[in-house]
Parts: structure tokens; sequence; C-alpha cells
């Protein structure tokens, strides 16, 4: 199911993040401009790298997914398992070592220009203003008018049009992780790529991240692909997860988990359902039902006071 088909363009769809002035300005499709969503397919890939004396590693192994056009696709799986591995394929910022990689039925190309990618840190010019940072996002020969125009209603859309001329050091790390939101909106990506975009933020502006994403998406509805290691953040935002790992005596990640996220978003977090998909895709992780680690020792007798 694509999102296009949930949530995108459902009346009352662009909530707001907070009550605060973070909220975003209600745009429709059209004046963000994303006019495009395409879909990736990813067919029968297989990554290798150099292991110990040059024999090679198998760090992703027969990933075959079809993406549809609009749809969020949540990764999910344990560090190094080849997550950012996969997405940097998809933005073709690196080469399988076989399959292939379609984006609106094309093959991928060198850092293709139908993808944009947003990261863990926001990675500002720090002499630059906001304003100036989203524009760094703007497809190279867009006419100026048609570029400010764009710049200043993506600034409406993520809440900073309070802070246009702020420098990085001068806004919050929230703020600078909008920006580099509205950044990578800029390029009117058809293909948006999210490697842990809200990792490095605290609980709370993390939830306002989440609720900001379906706002943007709701605006401007690209296909996402999302690696996050936060199930909960999948649950709320994904039509689909993944889960990758690896499956027994094989070398390299697969997709060992699918699941279809039921539900309109936003969703309901404590739900019955969700707390189900939880349970599964955190055994999925290695993590039992009480958040323990399989395999660590568990810590039972707290140290007296004082520590
Ligand atoms: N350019 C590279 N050369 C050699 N090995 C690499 C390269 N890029 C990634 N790897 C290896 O591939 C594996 C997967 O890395 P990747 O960064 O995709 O993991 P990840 O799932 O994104 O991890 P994390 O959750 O910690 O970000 C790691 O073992 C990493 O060392
Ligand atoms: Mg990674």
């Amino acid at each position: 199911m694509s999102s296009s088909q949930g949530n995108a363009g459902q009346p009352g769809a662009l909530r707001a993040v907070s009550e605060s002035a973070t909220r975003p300005a209600a745009v429709g499709s059209d004046a963000v401009g994303s006019d495009a969503a395409f879909g990736v397919s990813i067919r029968s890939i297989d990554r290798d790298f150099p292991g110990e004396r040059g024999a090679p590693r198998r760090v992703l192994r027969d990933i075959t997914i079809d993406v549809t056009p609009g749809e969020v696709l949540a990764i999910l799986g344990t560090s190094g398992c080849g997550k950012s591995t996969l997405l940097r394929l998809a933005g073709g910022l690196d080469t399988a070592t076989a399959g292939s990689i379609l984006i609106d039925g094309s093959p991928v190309t060198p850092f293709d220009a139908r993808t944009a990618v947003g990261f863990q840190e926001p990675r500002l010019l720090p002499w630059r203003s906001v304003t100036q940072n989203v524009a760094l996002g703007l497809p190279r020969g867009t006419p100026k008018a048609e570029g400010d125009a764009r710049v200043a209603t993506l600034i409406d859309l993520v809440g900073l049009g309070a802070f246009a001329g702020n420098r990085p050091r001068e806004i919050s790390g929230g703020m600078a992780q909008r920006t580099s939101l509205a950044r990578a909106l800029a390029r009117n990506p058809g293909v948006l790529l999210l490697d842990e975009p809200f990792g490095a933020l605290d609980a709370l502006t993390r939830l306002k991240m989440q609720d900001l994403l379906l706002d943007v998406h709701a605006a401007a509805p690209t296909t996402v692909l999302l690696v996050t290691h936060d199930v909960d953040e999948a649950l709320q935002l994904a039509d689909r997860i993944i889960l990758l790992g690896r499956e027994d005596g094989l070398e390299g990640s697969t997709i060992i988990q699918e699941i279809v996220v039921p539900g309109r978003r936003p969703r309901d977090r404590g739900s019955a359902e969700l707390a189900e998909l939880r349970g599964r895709l955190l055994a999925g992780l290695g993590i039992d039902r009480h958040g323990e680690a399989r395999g660590v020792e568990k810590t039972t007798a707290m140290p007296a006071f004082p520590y």
C-alpha cells in the first residue's frame, strides 16, 4: 500500500508539529512542487567489500524489493547489517556487486539526480544562512525567482520561517535537521533517502520530527526510503517495514522480515496491533519482550548509593 493511497491528500492530514513556532505552513503539493514520486525496483542485489587479505566479504545478499511511488519504506536492522549500504546503492552513491536497481523504470545513475539524501547529521554550511543552505539543494539551473519561491515555501513547511536568516550555530539541533530536510526536498526528489535522520536528536524532538515528516510527506508525497534503528519510528512512519538480517549459515544480510503496517497515519502508538508488530520486529532484532538483548548478561543488583 502506498501512503498516497493512505494519508496523503487526506483532509486534515497536515497536522501541527507542536503548538509553537514549529508549526508548518499549510501548503499543498503544488506549492511544494514535488510533482513526481518514483518507484524503486531493487533486484537481486549483492554487495561485497574487500575483507581480510582482500578476500570479498559479503555485506548484502540477494535483496529484492519493489517500492511503489509515494510509499514510505522503513529499513530496520542491527548496526553494521548494511542499511546505509543499501540506501547508498539506491542513491547511486555506491555500485552493487551483482543485481540492479531501477528508479522509475531506468537504472540508477551515479549520484542520481532523481534522489536526495538526508543524513543523521544535518551537514549544513556554517557560514550560510538557513535560506542559503536550503537553496543549495535546488537543482542546477533553477531560475532565481522560482528557486527563491520554492526555498521560502519549504522553509515555511518545516516551520523555520522566523529563522530563515539565521546561521546554523544560531538554531537548535532539531531546527538544523529540519533545514537539512528542506534542503533535500529543494531538489524535488522523486525518491527521498533518509539515513537515520532523527538519530542524533533527543526523544521529544525526535517525536516532533516524525510528525513533521508525516506532514511533509502529506504535502509532497514523494517515495521515501527511511533507515532507522527505532522500531516505533518505523511503525509510526512507514507503509511497509523490511528487517535486514543474516540467515543461518549464509554471509551477508538479506530481507528476513517484511511487514505491511496497518492503519492510517498518524497511528495510535499504543494500539495492540502495533504492539504485536513491535514484538515481532524486536524479536527479529534479537531483543526479547522484556527489552533484553539475547546473549547479554543481565544486571540484577543496583549498586549501593553513593554510586
Ligand atoms: N566502503 C566500504 N568499504 C568497506 N566496508 C564497508 C564500506 N561501507 C560499508 N562497509 C561495511 O559494510 C558493513 C555494513 O555497513 P553499513 O554502514 O551499511 O551498516 P549499517 O547497517 O548502516 O550500520 P549502522 O546501523 O551502524 O549505521 C559494515 O561492516 C561496514 O564496515
Ligand atoms: Mg548506517
